[in-house]
């Protein structure tokens, strides 16, 4: 039955680091406060990594959840959304496909920052549209704690680490969990709006040390991201035919409450259709829209049979969305 190219989302797993760190633990080291951090942003807490804990550590659990998820252990691909990798090189999708018993299959990451998680879902889908793959483990993992400077007020508060998964599946276009259509885009003019300057191949060390960690103009990648995430939610509504009143549910990427509720706001959404955790997780990058996906299935905001929205804006710049209506699938959990 289903034996197409289409491919459909079969399980969902979610994982975050133990460690809690609220906005008065940040005020305790940082000119900041709970009130303003909340106010600005949404946030209230985040989870940070340990020093001993990688990206790869992070996804390989959130993956090992998504395969308990679809109730399978056969992959035949994993793509894996960072820009956190635990080296320049190689890439991280080897070792996490290694650390679930899924040596030799075929794996690589995608960087498209914030917005890797659609891109990954994009990349994994056209592996199964192509018949190069009939099961992909996508995974979207980032420690963004690692890349801000400690002392920087304007990036650590709005960061934190985790890791959320799929298994995508070959199946048919009209079956629950079918994802698409895709609307993808970029914009490399406007790079150096959120970028880390030096450790890459065009600087490999620099003498100032922040040029090492994360740079963010804050306000402009706020109006680039309200702008950009509308007119993408736009774009892969009308190629579906489908309004805004068809979206049960928007996911997007949990960058700030207020960009999210500014997209909704140009869209016309009610917010009580705004899928948010940002409060309990901040931006956590590529794992943010499968954590808002899993904390959603968990409290029973997201059911099956709700159309969904998946959109997200990120670093690069890059941006994009899809859709699918949800599946009768549930956040693996640990064994
Ligand atoms: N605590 C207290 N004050 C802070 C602060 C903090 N953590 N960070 C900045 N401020 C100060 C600024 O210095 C500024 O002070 P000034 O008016 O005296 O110059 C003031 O707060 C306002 O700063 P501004 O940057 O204009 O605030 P904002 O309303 O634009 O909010 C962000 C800042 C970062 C929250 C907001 O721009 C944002 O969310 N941008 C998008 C970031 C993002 O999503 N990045 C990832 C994309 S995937």
């Amino acid at each position: 039955m289903h034996d197409g190219h289409h491919a459909v989302l079969a399980g969902l797993g979610a994982w975050l680091p133990p460690r809690v760190v609220d906005n008065d633990d940040l005020a305790q080291h940082l000119n900041t406060s709970d009130e303003w951090i909340r106010a600005r942003t949404g946030i209230g807490e985040r989870r940070i990594a340990d020093p001993d804990v990688s990206t790869v550590d992070m996804a390989v659990a959130a993956g090992r959840n998504a395969l308990r998820s679809a109730g399978s252990d056969a992959i035949d691909a994993v793509v894996l959304a960072t820009a956190t990798p635990d080296y320049l090189c190689p890439a991280s999708a080897p070792q996490v496909a290694s650390g679930l018993g899924l040596s030799g299959v075929a794996a690589f990451d995608v960087n498209a920052v914030c917005s890797g998680f659609i891109y990954a879902l994009a990349t994994a889908a056209g592996l199964i549209a192509g018949g190069v793959a009939g099961r992909v483990l996508v995974v979207g993992a980032d420690a963004f704690s690692r890349y801000c400077d400690p002392a920087d007020r304007t990036t650590v508060p709005i960061f934190g680490d985790g890791a959320g998964a799929v298994v995508l599946r070959a199946g048919t276009a009209d079956e629950p969990g079918a994802l698409g259509p895709f609307d993808l885009h970029s914009e490399g003019e406007n790079a150096g709006l959120l970028i880390v300057p030096a450790g890459g191949a065009k600087q490999r060390q620099s003498a100032d040390p922040h040029d090492h960690y994360l740079t963010m103009q804050g306000t402009a990648v706020f109006r680039h991201a309200c702008a950009r995430m509308a007119e993408s939610a736009r774009a892969v509504l009308e190629r579906s035919g489908l309004g805004v009143g068809d979206v049960d549910r928007f996911v997007g990427h949990q960058a700030n409450i207020r960009i999210l509720q500014a997209t909704a706001k140009q869209l016309g959404m009610p917010n009580d259709r705004v899928v948010a955790n940002i409060e309990r997780v901040g931006n956590t990058s590529a794992a943010s829209i499968p954590l808002a996906l899993a904390d959603a299935c968990d409290d029973g905001e997201l059911q099956p049979g709700h159309r969904v929205l998946l959109t997200a804006f990120g670093a690069g710049l890059t941006w994009g969305s899809t859709l699918l209506t949800w599946p009768d699938v549930k956040p693996g959990g640990e064994a």
